[in-house]
């Protein structure tokens, strides 16, 4: 809270949302991200789909196979890995499906939490025979195979909008004498700018997140795969969804130990903070980015047309009873509507020459983008 209000009145009294929630997360030692905060799982603030169950893993697995099948020293590359059990989980079941890729690289802007990949990965690494690498920074040298980065998208910070009694105008924070406050102030150039490409026919009433980083985050990310695939799962959807008449308060949320809620000024460095993804955005920056666009569908369908029922069932093997109904029960929560299934949605992107990805021909929602 010192280095923010700090912040806020060296730029005389207000800064941008996005400047806040950079801070809030990603600070060096105190920021969420940046500390030392359980942050995922049930002992954390919120409970992502690879915490939830491996079979997510085993299915993005299933996808990253076909891939990797037609990249001769294929490699992955994870974004924002979380506690890395995505990592072991895919590994795991590529040695499983005999299509182990050449290396696993992770980048991670978390101190924290690579050290607890590391912990958790070195083992794997030494029992599957396959090197895992934590980068500093995006890969320099061009690889084929794989990016994967789940839930990461929504965790780059956002600013905020709405169209106020004097036009656009930025929803900005200022500091009060009992903490931070919301705070309106004339869109920018820039904003401004930003918005009308969105072409939004918005009520005027209602504030929006618009994510300033996330067509360079994507360009750049994409930069070094010379061929293959990139997978982003998050929440969020087609624009017109994301920017609905009916979120009068946007998509922004706040997660402390499993409570959502939507004040950012409370609990401040000490919890989640995400925004939904607009993936006609994703879809229209990776095209400038020189990408295809090959597939938008529900993490349900997706996991559905990676053999879910095959994880499901090979949960079964070996273990107790009792302990297949949890895992069965956990497994379900990634598909169903009401639960993960619909709210999050997967973006396949390509470099090379892809016709289709099996992660997308049960239901292709390419056309809602
Ligand atoms: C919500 S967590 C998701 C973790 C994991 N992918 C999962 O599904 O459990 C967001 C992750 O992205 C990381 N992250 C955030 N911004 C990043 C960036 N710009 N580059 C790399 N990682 C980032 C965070 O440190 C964290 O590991």
């Amino acid at each position: 809270m010192a280095l923010i209000r700090a912040r806020i009145a060296r730029a005389g009294g207000w800064i941008p949302f996005s400047q806040f929630m950079a801070l809030a997360l990603y600070a060096p030692g105190l920021g969420y991200y940046a500390a030392g905060a359980h942050k995922l799982g049930r002992g954390g603030d919120f409970v992502t789909a690879p915490e939830l169950s491996p079979v997510f893993g085993a299915c993005l697995a299933t996808q990253c196979a076909e891939v990797l099948s037609a990249c001769p020293a294929g490699e992955i590359l994870e974004v924002g890995a979380g506690s890395g059990v995505l990592a072991r989980d895919v590994l795991q079941a590529l040695a499983r499906q005999g299509q182990l890729p050449t290396r696993y690289r992770i980048l991670e802007t978390s101190p924290d939490l690579r050290e607890r990949q590391q912990a958790l990965l070195d083992p794997v690494a030494r029992e599957l025979g396959v090197p895992i690498e934590w980068l500093d920074q995006i890969p320099e040298q061009s690889f084929s195979g794989v990016i994967l980065a789940n839930e990461v998208l929504d965790a780059l910070p956002v600013d905020r909008f709405r169209h106020g009694p004097s036009g656009l105008e930025a929803m900005g924070v200022s500091s009060e004498d009992v903490g931070l406050a919301w705070c309106a102030k004339p869109a920018d150039q820039a904003l401004h700018t930003a918005v009308t490409a969105l072409e939004l026919d918005l009520d005027l009433e209602v504030t929006c997140e618009y994510c300033p980083s996330m067509s360079a985050w994507l360009s750049a990310i994409a930069a070094p795969l010379s061929f293959g695939a990139l997978l982003l799962i998050d929440y969020g959807g087609a624009r017109r969804e994301v920017y609905h008449p009916s979120r009068v308060d946007g998509t922004l949320s706040c997660f402390h130990r499993h409570l959502q809620h939507n004040d950012p000024f409370t609990r401040v460095g000490l919890q989640d903070m995400t925004a939904w993804v607009d993936f006609t955005r994703v879809a229209e920056a990776a095209i400038e980015a020189g990408l295809g666009v090959v597939g938008f569908t529900t993490q349900a369908h997706f996991l559905l047309a990676n053999d879910f029922e095959g994880h499901v069932a090979a949960l079964h093997e070996g273990a107790r009873p009792d302990d297949v109904v949890d895992h069965v029960r956990a497994a379900r929560r990634l598909v169903l509507p009401t639960e993960m299934g619909e709210r999050f949605k997967c973006l396949g992107l390509t470099r090379g020459d892809w016709s289709s990805l099996r992660g997308f021909k049960l239901r292709d929602f390419t056309h809602t983008l």
